[in-house]
């Protein structure tokens, strides 16, 4: 059973993500409400994207606190003042302090471009065309204390193709993101998620466990 549950946002740009997730709840595929969203930066695109849209929104200035500690308390406040459930970081591009993680245990959400623990930090669309890698794709993820690195809770996959840059590959990915993260708030929603250790358990759903990409296919036909 699912329950309108209260989020509070934090995005740094132009928020696609928040985006996605505004229309999820907007046609009804998702049962959540933004309580507030928050960002560092009062050029953010994702201000216009909230306000087009109804939702409270607040700009709070890391330059306005002497520490990086204040000026998570700020936004621990307003979080809290809202009664937010889930915290969901979009884009957002500053690394939380241990007190705000402790603040909503194994109640932040992170989405990062890349197939985590492969590629943690930034610019990791470009990080993964250079590498070399036949796949990419994006995480959404538990925050705990560290950076990119708590419990995961569902994965996209997308080929990384010939003559792909961050750019094009960075653009395929997106569009996963805009699917997952959705689906990850829907199942907390749900009551479906629990968190044993690293593992994320998901409650009612299956698994196509024989299912294998290959990229590039075998002999160029599709292989699943
Ligand atoms: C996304 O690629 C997300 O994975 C990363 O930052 C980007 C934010 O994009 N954490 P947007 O602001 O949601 O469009």
């Amino acid at each position: 059973m699912s329950r309108c549950i209260r989020l509070g946002a934090l995005a740094s740009g132009g928020g696609s993500n928040v985006q996605s997730i505004i229309d999820h709840i907007e046609s009804k595929r998702l049962d959540a409400q933004i309580s507030i969203l928050l960002s560092d930066n009062p050029e953010a695109g994702v201000l216009k994207r909230a306000e087009r849209h109804g939702i409270p929104r607040k700009v709070i200035r890391p330059a306005a606190f002497e520490k990086r500690a204040e000026h998570d308390r700020a936004m621990i406040h307003a979080l809290q003042q809202r009664d937010v459930e889930l915290v969901i970081l979009a884009g957002y591009m500053r690394i939380i302090s241990p007190e705000f993680v402790q603040a909503f245990p194994n109640r932040i959400m992170n989405i990062h471009p890349a197939l985590l623990p492969a590629f943690p930090g930034v610019h990791v669309q470009q990080k993964a065309a250079v590498y070399g890698v036949r796949f990419s794709g994006c995480t959404v993820h538990f925050v705990d204390e560290g950076m990119d690195t708590g419990p995961i809770i569902l994965q996209a996959v997308v080929p990384v193709v010939p003559g792909d840059t961050g750019e094009t590959l960075g653009a395929r990915i997106l569009k996963q993101e805009h699917r997952l993260y959705p689906e990850a708030v829907r199942l907390y929603s749900e009551g479906r998620l629990r968190v044993e250790g690293r593992h994320v358990l998901i409650s009612d759903h299956r698994v196509e466990a024989d299912q294998c990409l290959i990229n590039p296919p075998f002999g160029g036909t599709d292989v699943s």
